[in-house]
C-alpha cells in the first residue's frame, strides 16, 4: 500500500482505515471481518484540549465522561491534566480507577440514589451539584461533607438538546434552597448551569451568568462562602472561539475575580476524533413501481448502535464509500461496478423499521454489498448510548492513532 506523500494529518485516519480493510475478507463469514470499527485520532482530542486552554486559559475543564466514555481517552484526557464531570457510580469508578485525585472530579448529577452519593464519599469526592430540597435532605443523610454546587435553570433554545425541562433550579426556588443548605449545616462552595448540549447561541451563557450573579449576592447574604462558577458543558466544535469570548467578556461583568471558572466540556472533546466505517451487509435494489424510490443499503450498525443521534439530534449522516481501489479486495464487486449518480437510503441491521440512519442520500459511485462506509464525527454520544437491541454488540474495536505524534516524527526524519 501506498504511504501518503506531502503527509496531510486529515488523510491519516483514512490511511488507517484502508490498512485495516486490506486485512479483512470479505468472503470469510467470521464474525470479526463483518463489524464495524473505530478509528481514534487522541492527537485531534489533543488539539482541542489547545484550543480550548487558547482560548478559555482561565476555565479549567472537567471533561463529561458521559459523552465518551472510552477508556483510552479518558487516560489521555487524565494525562492532559483535564478534570472530570461523571453522572454514576460506574463513570466514578472508571475515573479514579485512572488513579486521579478525588478533587479533579465533579459528580455533577442532580438528582442521585442514596448508593451514589455513599460511593463518591467513600471515594473521597466531594463536589456534587443540586437543584432540590430532596436532594438536600439525601447529601445531608449520606454524604455530608459534600462541596455543593447549586445548578440553576439555564437554556440555548438553539441548543440540540435542551436541559432546562429537567434540570435547574428556578430563580423563585434559589433563595429557599440556600437558606435550607444553610440550616443544615451543609457547605455551598459554587453556582452551576448548563444551557443544553451542542449549544449555538453564547448570549445563552451571558444570562445564565447574570442569574448566577444574583445566586452569588443571595448566598452571600446568607452567610455561604461560594468560590467557583461551573458553566456546564454545550460547546461545539464551530463558532467555539466566539462564544469563549462571550463567556470572557460575561465572566467580567458578572464575576468577582477570584471566583473559579470550570465547565464540563463533551462533544466539544471528542466528537471530531472519531471516524465510524461500517460495513454494508445486504442491499434492495427497487424494482418495477419501487424504482421512484432510493435503493436501500442495510449496514452493520444503526440507530440502536452508534447512530443514535439521528434520532436524538435529528443529525444528517453524510457517509463516504472508503476509496475502492484500496478498500475493496473482492474483485467481483469492481468488476461490475456503475459509475455516476445513485441514490440510496441507508438502514441499521436490528429488524425495527424506525432504524434509518438516512433517508435519501447520493453517492457518486454505486454501492454494494461487502463494501464499507466511513463515518466522521462521530466521537459524541455514540459509543456512550448504543444498545444491544436485538442482540448487535454495542461496543466495537477502536484503533486509536495520533496526528500529532506523526507529524513530529515526520518533522525529526526531515530534520535529519
Ligand atoms: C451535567 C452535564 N454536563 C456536561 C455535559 C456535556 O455536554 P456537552 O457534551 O454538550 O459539552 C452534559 C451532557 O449531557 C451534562 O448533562
Amino acid at each position: 500500500m501506498k504511504l501518503p506523500s506531502a503527509f496531510n494529518p486529515d488523510e491519516l485516519a483514512m490511511f488507517v482505515i484502508q490498512a485495516r480493510l486490506a486485512l479483512l475478507d470479505n468472503e470469510s463469514g467470521n464474525v470479526e471481518d463483518d463489524e464495524p470499527f473505530f478509528v481514534a485520532d487522541l492527537g485531534q482530542v489533543y488539539q482541542q484540549h489547545q484550543r480550548w486552554t487558547r482560548n478559555l486559559p482561565a476555565v479549567q475543564p472537567f471533561y463529561a465522561v458521559k459523552c465518551n466514555p472510552d477508556p483510552t481517552l479518558l487516560r489521555f484526557l487524565a494525562e492532559l491534566g483535564t478534570g472530570f464531570d461523571c453522572a454514576s457510580i460506574d463513570e466514578l469508578k472508571r475515573v479514579r480507577n485512572l488513579g486521579v485525585d478525588p478533587s479533579r472530579i465533579v459528580f455533577a448529577n442532580p438528582c442521585k440514589a442514596a448508593s451514589a452519593l455513599c460511593t463518591a464519599r467513600d471515594m473521597g469526592v466531594t463536589k456534587t451539584t443540586f437543584d432540590n430540597l430532596d436532594e438536600l435532605d439525601s447529601i445531608k443523610q449520606f454524604m455530608p461533607n459534600a462541596q455543593l454546587f447549586l445548578r440553576i435553570y439555564a437554556s440555548d433554545d438553539d441548543a440540540l438538546i435542551q436541559f432546562g425541562d429537567k434540570f435547574g433550579a428556578s430563580p423563585e426556588a434559589t433563595t429557599v434552597l440556600l437558606e435550607r443548605a444553610w440550616d443544615l449545616g451543609l457547605e455551598i462552595v459554587g453556582v452551576s448551569f448548563h444551557v443544553g448540549t451542542g449549544a449555538t447561541n453564547h448570549q445563552s451563557f451571558v444570562d445564565a451568568m447574570e442569574r448566577a450573579e444574583t445566586v452569588f449576592n443571595q448566598a452571600t447574604r446568607i452567610g455561604h462562602h461560594l468560590q467557583y462558577l461551573d458553566i456546564g458543558g454545550g460547546f461545539q466544535d464551530a463558532g467555539f472561539e466566539r462564544m469563549a469570548s462571550g463567556i470572557k467578556e460575561a465572566v467580567k461583568l458578572y464575576m468577582p475575580p477570584e471566583v473559579r471558572i470550570i465547565a464540563e466540556p463533551g462533544r466539544f472533546y471528542t466528537r471530531n476524533a472519531y471516524t465510524l466505517v461500517c460495513k454494508v451487509i445486504s442491499r434492495r435494489c427497487q424494482i418495477g413501481n419501487d424504482k421512484s424510490n432510493p435503493d436501500m443499503l442495510y449496514q452493520n450498525d444503526g440507530v440502536y448502535g452508534n447512530f443514535m443521534n439521528v434520532l436524538v439530534e435529528k443529525e444528517i449522516m453524510r457517509p463516504s464509500l472508503v476509496t475502492p481501489a484500496l478498500s475493496l479486495t473482492d474483485s467481483r464487486a469492481e468488476s461490475s461496478r456503475v459509475d455516476g449518480e445513485h441514490w440510496y437510503s441507508i438502514w441499521g441491521p436490528t429488524c425495527d423499521s424506525v432504524d434509518c440512519v438516512t433517508r435519501k442520500m447520493r453517492m457518486d459511485l454505486e454501492v454494494k454489498v461487502g463494501d464499507w462506509l466511513m463515518y466522521k464525527n462521530m466521537g459524541a454520544y455514540t459509543m456512550a448510548t448504543s444498545t444491544r437491541f436485538n442482540g448487535f454488540e454495542a461496543q466495537h474495536p477502536v484503533i486509536y492513532i495520533n496526528r500529532m505524534y506523526v507529524m513530529n516524527s515526520i518533522d525529526k526524519v526531515r530534520g535529519g
